[in-house]
């Protein structure tokens, strides 16, 4: 029996409710940092809300709130915008939130919880949308500025009908979005070779042609098709950059969903790497704590007949990937977070890996004169020009 939206039985706090709260609170805060400015108006779409609390726990505590107070037992994505908005409320003019909640008994409790906060900065307000998401965004969208300014939006629906593709499309043609997605792909890989739930995956998926398309693809950086090809479906429409984490249910191994972020800003994207990775497992892109196979970043792998670790690879495609250029560490970090997506380092280690070249002498950071000297973001980092020195040396 399939429960309402409005039953008690689907309101506990599970592990992986947290894990996704966590990247949502880690991002949120950067993404207000980031975006922010003296003169800007910013809005938030929480476009599926909830009730802004839960019934009950699987054994897991709340997530924290840093500058509100709120009475709910535990917080929902509602407390968590509004917390990491006014955390940054100095830095921005004004900013909006809109919450959707269609079912009636939810959204009065999410009122209930949103009046009874205390602490909210007078330059962040609520709006409350009692319109399901895909037959209000367009007009709340409209309403509140149209296309332009800087606009971040969850989608954290409980199955996959009520994200059409065509809906999720209208955000991402605007000019400056970021967008996270809970994608239910434990359902999409037990319902696809079903008829019963084929307009459903169709509507999603935005295509046709989805099932043949699915079943042909041998993903290359995920290990679930189902949430790559919705990633290619996105880069495909608009959007320049999509990014998956994978969620297990926690207290075992077995698949939950792909929170899925989609953006076109380079630094929307390095952000939310950064948010996922330090929420990560063992800094992976996935939560899976119960998961056996989940490899940390240590691990050899056989590339071309060699056992090569991360440094070693990561040292090798610097040198071949910026070979004759120079460029500040900021950027070089941006590109990498681009092209090495689902690899595993981070900036600390791009930034170790770089100091230890340059102390070998295998590149050259001017600014730094001992071997013991930072590396700041604005360094420029010379790369010798790989292919000069091949000929020179074979000549
Ligand atoms: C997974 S819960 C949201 C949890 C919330 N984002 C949080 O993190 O605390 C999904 C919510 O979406 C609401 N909902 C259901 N259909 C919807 C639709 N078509 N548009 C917007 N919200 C919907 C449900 O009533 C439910 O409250």
């Amino acid at each position: 029996m399939t429960l309402s939206d409005d039953d008690d039985k689907k309101w506990t706090y599970h592990k992986h409710t947290r894990a996704k709260h966590d990247v949502l609170k880690y991002y949120s805060d950067v993404w207000t940092r980031i975006v922010s400015d003296d003169n800007r108006n910013l809005r938030l779409f929480d476009c599926f809300a909830g009730r802004g609390d839960y019934v009950r726990s699987d054994g897991v505590e709340p997530i924290d709130l840093d500058e509100i107070e709120s009475a709910a037992e535990y917080p929902g994505s509602p407390q968590i915008l509004l917390d990491q908005a006014t955390k940054h409320s100095h830095l921005f003019n004004q900013l909006n939130c809109y919450f959707f909640e269609p079912k009636q008994v939810n959204r009065e409790q999410l009122r209930d919880n949103i009046d009874d906060l205390t602490g909210v900065a007078n330059n962040v307000s609520s709006h409350i949308v009692g319109d399901e998401f895909a037959e209000g965004i367009s007009d709340v969208l409209r309403r509140s500025g149209g296309p332009n300014g800087f606009a971040f939006f969850f989608l954290d629906p409980f199955g996959l009908k009520q994200i059409p593709f065509n809906k999720v499309s209208e955000i991402t043609s605007i000019s400056q979005f970021d967008c996270l997605i809970n994608l239910m792909t434990n359902e999409l890989v037990r319902w696809q070779d079903s008829d019963k739930h084929n307009d459903t995956i169709e509507s999603l998926y935005g295509t046709s042609v989805w099932r043949r398309e699915l079943q042909s693809l041998t993903p290359k950086d995920l290990s679930t098709a189902e949430a790559e090809y919705y990633c290619n479906r996105l880069e495909n429409h608009n959007t320049d950059y999509t990014l998956a984490y994978m969620t297990t249910e926690g207290d075992n191994s077995r698949l939950k969903y792909h929170l899925v972020f989609t953006t076109n800003s380079d630094k929307g994207l390095t952000a939310m790497r950064d948010s996922m990775m330090r929420c990560g497992t063992n800094y992976t892109l996935a939560y899976a704590p119960e998961d056996p196979d989940f490899t940390p970043q240590e691990q050899a792998t056989l590339v071309g007949g060699n056992m090569l670790t991360e440094e070693d690879r990561v040292k090798s495609y610097l040198l071949t990937r910026f070979a004759g250029q120079e460029i500040s560490f900021d950027e070089l970090v941006t590109q990498c977070y681009i092209d090495r997506r689902y690899e595993d380092s981070l900036r600390q280690h791009y930034r170790q890996y770089l100091k230890e070249m340059d102390n070998g002498s295998v590149v050259n950071i001017p600014n730094r004169e001992a071997e013991n000297d930072p590396l700041p973001e604005d360094y420029l980092i010379q790369f010798p020009n790989v292919e000069e020195e091949e000929s020179a040396n074979s000549a």
